[in-house]
Order: C-alpha cells, then sequence, then structure tokens
C-alpha cells in the first residue's frame, strides 16, 4: 500500500537477536538508530539457542584449530578469509559481551565453561543456564539496549520493501500493528539499511524455528535485486524430538550438547550406528549425523531414531540441561530413564543474502548479518554454534562500517521492485507441505520439478487483504521458490544438500557459489 507515515533516521534496524542487537548498539555510536522487530523484542531465534556459542577460548585451542573444524563442516564451500576472521575476532568478541551483562556458566576454577558439539574437536562451546545460552544473551542485550542512547525502538513492525534512491538503499517500508500515530503501512528514510531478520525454517513444515521465521529479509532482498548465495545449503538438525509423523511447526530442540556430554545415538535395538560411520561417531559434522540418522531409519523402517542420555543421571540432567529435560518431560518421555525419539528437522539457512566483510551486500547502504546474511563462514554446512558467533562478529563490524554512510543526505526513495500480489495466507501450509515433501533432507531430480509446479500452482492464490499472514505467506512462497531453484541446480551431494539422483560430492563441477538474484536463475 501507499505509506501512511513516514520516519527518518540514520541507521535502520530490521529484527531484534543478537545481530540486530549488536549492530544498533554499535552503529548508535555513530548516529540515529531505529530497530524495528516483527514482533516483541525477545521473539526471534536467539532466545531459543540451547547449545552455546563457539569461540577459542580454551587453552588448549586456537583460532587455527576453530577454522580448520568449521572448513571442514563446509566442505570445500566457505570463505576462508571471513572464517578467520569470525574465529580470530571471535574470542574477544564473546568476553565483550561477557561484559556487557552475559552470564556464561562457569568451570569450578573460575573460567567459562566449555562444552563439545558436532563437528569441534576441541571443547569451545560456552553456554548459559545450562540450555538457555541464547536466552541469556538475548537478556543481556536487551539490558543494553535499554542503557545506550539513541536508539529507537518499534516491535510489530513487518519489513515490506526496501526503498532505493540512485541504485543506493534509502529506507524501508513497514507494515506496523497498533503503534497510535503509525499504524498501518509507513516508510522510515535512512542513509543505512541493515537486514538482521533471521532465517527461513518456517519454509518447511517441521522446523526448529520459531513462528516469526519466515525468510523476510531474503524476500525482501530478492525483490530488491541484491546478490543471494547458497540458498540450497538449508541445514537440517540430526536431534529434533519425534513427536509422530503429521508434526508441524516448532519442534523441540534436543541440543547437540546432550550428544556432546556423552548421549548416544541408538536404534530400536540399541546398537549405536554412528559409530564406525564417522570418526567423531556422534560429534560427526551435523550433515553427517543427519544422513547417518535418515540411512539407519530407511535401513530399520523406523520412523525415529533415539537419542540415548540415561547414563548421564538424574542430577546431570537436571543441572545440565533443565530446559530440555523440562521440555521432553511435557511431552511425555523423561531421558533419566527412557531413551529420546528423535529426527531431523529444519534448523538453519547456511546461505542468504550475501556479503563482504563488513556485511555489505551488492546493494550500497544494504547490509546483512546473522542467519539472514550469507557472509561466507558457513560454506555448505554450518558447524554448530557458529551461528551467534558470527551475527556478533560481523554486526560489531557493520556498526562501525555504516560510519560511511552516515554523511549521505537522505533522500526521496522510492519503493524498489515490490510484489507481483500478496498471496493468501493459507499458501504458508501449502508451502511447508510441498517444501517438507521434495526439498527436505532428501532431494532429487523429480522431487525437485514437482515442487516447482506445486509453487507455481500455489502463485495464483492471491490475497485482497494486505494483512501480515498474507506478507509472510508471500515472503515463504518467494524464498520456496528460490531454495528449490539452487536445490535443482546443485546436481551433487555436498554439506546439508543430499541429491538421491547425484549422491556423491562433484568437486570438477560444483567447487562454487550458486550466486543468484531474483528472476534470474542462481549460476
Ligand atoms: C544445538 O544446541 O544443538 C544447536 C546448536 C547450533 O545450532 O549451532
Amino acid at each position: 500500500g501507499v505509506p501512511g507515515w513516514t520516519v527518518e533516521t540514520d541507521v535502520v534496524v530490521i529484527g531484534s537477536g543478537i545481530a540486530g542487537l549488536v549492530a544498533a548498539i554499535r552503529a548508535s555510536g555513530h548516529g540515529r538508530v531505529l530497530l524495528v522487530t516483527k514482533a516483541l523484542l525477545d521473539a526471534g531465534s536467539t532466545r531459543w539457542a540451547q547449545g552455546g556459542i563457539a569461540a577459542a577460548l580454551a587453552p588448549d585451542d586456537s583460532p587455527a584449530d576453530h577454522l580448520a573444524d568449521t572448513l571442514t563442516a563446509g566442505v570445500g564451500l566457505c570463505d576462508e578469509e571471513a572464517v578467520r576472521i569470525l574465529v580470530t575476532e571471535g574470542p574477544d568478541a564473546v568476553r565483550r559481551l561477557i561484559d556487557t551483562g552475559a552470564h556464561f556458566d562457569l568451570a569450578s576454577d573460575g573460567s567459562v565453561s566449555l562444552t563439545r558439539e558436532g563437528g569441534h574437536h576441541r571443547r569451545r562451546i560456552a553456554h548459559a543456564g545450562g540450555d538457555a545460552t541464547g536466552a541469556e544473551i538475548s537478556r543481556a542485550l536487551l539490558a543494553a539496549l535499554k542503557q545506550t542512547d539513541g536508539v529507537e525502538v518499534i516491535e510489530h513492525a513487518l519489513v515490506l520493501d526496501l526503498l532505493t534512491a540512485g541504485g543506493r538503499a534509502a529506507g524501508v517500508t513497514l507494515h506496523v500493528m497498533g503503534e497510535g500515530s503509525r499504524d498501518g503501512v509507513g516508510a522510515v528514510r535512512a542513509r543505512a539499511v541493515v537486514l538482521a531478520t533471521g532465517g527461513l525454517g518456517q519454509v518447511f513444515a517441521a522446523t526448529t524455528n520459531p513462528e516469526v521465521s519466515t525468510g523476510d529479509g531474503v524476500a525482501l532482498a530478492l525483490r530488491a535485486g541484491a546478490e543471494v548465495a547458497d540458498l540450497e545449503f538449508v541445514q537440517f538438525h540430526p536431534t529434533v524430538m519425534w513427536l509422530g509423523p503429521d508434526a508441524e511447526g516448532q519442534q523441540p530442540l534436543i541440543s547437540e550438547a546432550v550428544r556432546g556430554e556423552g548421549a548416544h545415538l541408538v536404534d530400536a535395538s540399541g546398537e549405536r550406528f554412528m559409530t564406525g560411520r564417522h570418526e567423531l561417531a556422534e560429534l560427526a559434522p551435523r550433515d553427517v549425523v543427519a544422513k547417518g540418522i535418515m540411512n539407519r531409519m530407511r535401513e530399520t523402517g523406523e520412523p525415529c531414531m533415539w537419542l540415548d542420555g540415561r547414563h548421564l543421571g538424574a542430577a546431570f540432567w537436571e543441572s545440565r540441561f533443565p530446559n530440555i529435560l523440562a521440555s521432553c518431560r511435557r511431552h511425555g518421555v523423561d531421558p533419566v530413564t527412557d531413551p529420546i525419539p528423535v529426527v531431523p528437522a529444519a534448523h538453519y539457512a547456511s546461505g542468504g543474502v550475501m556479503t563482504d566483510l563488513y556485511g555489505r551486500t551488492s546493494i550500497p547502504g544494504l547490509y546483512a548479518c546473522g542467519e539472514v546474511a550469507c557472509t561466507g563462514v558457513h560454506g555448505a554446512n554450518r558447524l554448530a554454534s557458529n551461528s551467534l558467533l558470527e551475527g556478533l562478529v560481523f554486526a560489531e563490524r557493520i556498526g562501525e562500517a555504516v560510519k560511511d554512510d552516515l554523511a549521505r543526505q537522505v533522500v526521496a526513495a522510492e519503493p524498489s521492485g515490490g510484489t507481483a500480489g500478496l498471496l493468501d495466507p493459507t499458501v504458508r501450509a501449502e508451502v511447508q507441505r510441498v517444501m517438507s515433501a521434495y526439498c527436505g533432507v532428501l532431494r532429487s531430480a523429480d522431487g525437485l520439478a514437482e515442487a516447482e509446479r506445486a509453487l507455481a500452482r500455489l502463485a495464483g492464490l492471491t490475497s485482497a487483504q494486505p494483512c501480515v499472514e498474507a506478507w509472510e505467506a508471500t515472503n515463504l512462497h518467494q524464498v520456496a521458490t528460490a531454495v528449490v531453484a539452487a536445490a535443482a541446480r546443485r546436481t551433487e551431494t555436498r554439506g546439508s544438500h543430499w541429491r538421491e539422483d547425484f549422491p556423491d560430492r562433484d568437486d570438477a563441477a560444483w567447487r562454487g557459489r550458486l550466486v543468484g538474484r531474483a528472476g534470474r536463475a542462481p549460476g
């Protein structure tokens, strides 16, 4: 719709997870900041993060070791320079987070307690509240935001489209729910726009992501013509509690840290099937474990596998994983006495809006940070607990980089791109079913072609009502279409992209990234 109101600021940050909060706090040192978020400030993925944040903090660890593990997990597609920044700046960034007020769990000698997760050869994962790391980081950053001058917040504000002027980002349009004079569709004019909108897990029927993770940032970037990359690499978390064959929406995550502390994956007969499949067994990189589980399910005909942590004992479960324990018990499984039924579910977009080492996208003045971004640190498969770290490290860099934009005039801006038409809210559930059926852990040319046909049919279901649900359905459809196109294009198996019809990695043809823009095939 036509904007009913306009506000002006220097930097508009969209999203309030670790990336958005850190970028906003940092950028406030250089100019006025407006932070907008789709629901409440703490509703995004950050507060759901369980396992922790990875950084080479231990005396026997080093950024070089963290780099090596990250590159191995990314199966040849990481941008090594971006990874080097991540692992080198990571330890100090985590220390600054601690100075900001985040309370991490401590070992008996007072140092930060570190655990292991898949793909890590060292104890490297800092955690808080046992298994509530993201909630603690979110709490600490929101408290810091309150103490920060020069950041205004608008909640319940869905971002619609980018505004541009002379090829530069010049603001965004928003749909705000119930903010008095700023109700309905409005425009924010700004010198820099930071996308920190999080992930796109809601494209799938079963995901660890909250309801709000509808790929809004990638959809906006596609409509604006920004470059996106690596969209085929959707990571499936190996151990999500199995709630039955028809489970939909956000599913209960069982952190990799449970395996890091010694729990085993077993089949119905109690056999540990990951030993012998990889030197790290249950702590192999995430894609390897997800495939191991899927293969064992096929071999045995079972609908799930089991995570056996009974030997950890009641006291350990209660102190180390209080929230996971409570969540399992709420769902009728007691991990102290029973193995937990688990399956893989959609978890993380390793790709996204392509950026350089300062979060700059292909559109000047537009930045992307956190899960929405593709900085190149994850390659074909993100290493466990590198996501909070990426949000933190690159948000700090963006908070400094926007300085360069602030000397520019705010100019009259036009919406860029825009949608042909909004889709009906019912399209959301249809997209999720199609994506889980044909573009999930296992993919093939036939299935992906079926997904393309189904998505093309859904494009005809337009909506007369420009409500948030219609925008989200439109964004999910747009992102799903781009993910399917990239998945169809990559005719090999690599990292979290598993093609049944091309079961091998093909370094000769495919040791490169799929970079695309809306309306063009990636490539
Ligand atoms: C987990 O706790 O297993 C999630 C860690 C991650 O996604 O990096």
